[in-house]
């Protein structure tokens, strides 16, 4: 069964989506990674030159390539959770929860996030569906071994039932 991993940018979608993927000898996919690599070029680019709608219909068509997918750790962006039509993946779905001031903190490291500025906003506007779409919530304040353990005990758990 696949994990999903939903939240904000920042949240750590990436890391530990890693993580998990060794974890669980799993193969890991990133979206975001993907349309970066399909594009060749830095999603931050994409949205400079082609704008944010252009960039939501490659990650609907990328959700679309991996939707087969059974046995994968799989991070999407941020953003994902907009558009009923991408949340069609199967598996385990984790919402990274992560606090509006970390978050910020987090993201102010860099500059690859067209979206950045808008943080705060897009979270209010996120959450719910985050917590909709997902199959257990993890606040990711802990460490990173801490976080990867509780999502694989509630894995194995819902492996199970
Ligand atoms: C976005 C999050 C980013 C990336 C794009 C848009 C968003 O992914 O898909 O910049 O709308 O929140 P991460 O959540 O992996 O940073």
């Amino acid at each position: 069964m696949n994990i999903i991993l939903i939240g904000m940018m920042g949240s750590g979608k990436s890391t530990l989506g890693r993580v998990l993927a060794d974890l669980t000898d799993m193969e890991f996919i990133d979206t975001d990674s993907l349309i970066e690599t399909s594009q060749k070029m830095p999603i931050s680019q994409i949205f400079d030159i082609y704008g944010e709608a252009f960039f939501r219909g490659l990650e609907t068509e990328v959700i679309g390539k991996i939707s087969r997918k059974t046995a994968s750790v799989i991070a999407l962006g941020g953003g994902a959770v907009m558009r009923p039509q991408n949340m069609i993946l199967q598996g385990f779905t984790v919402y990274l929860r992560c606090n509006a001031d970390i978050l910020a903190d987090r993201i102010a490291e860099t500059n690859t996030r067209p979206l950045a500025s808008k943080m705060m906003e897009l979270l209010a506007e996120r959450d719910e569906l985050y917590k909709r779409y997902s199959n257990f919530v993890v606040d990711t304040q802990e460490s990173i071994s801490q976080v990867s353990e509780q999502i694989l005990d509630e894995y194995s758990n819902n492996k199970r039932t």
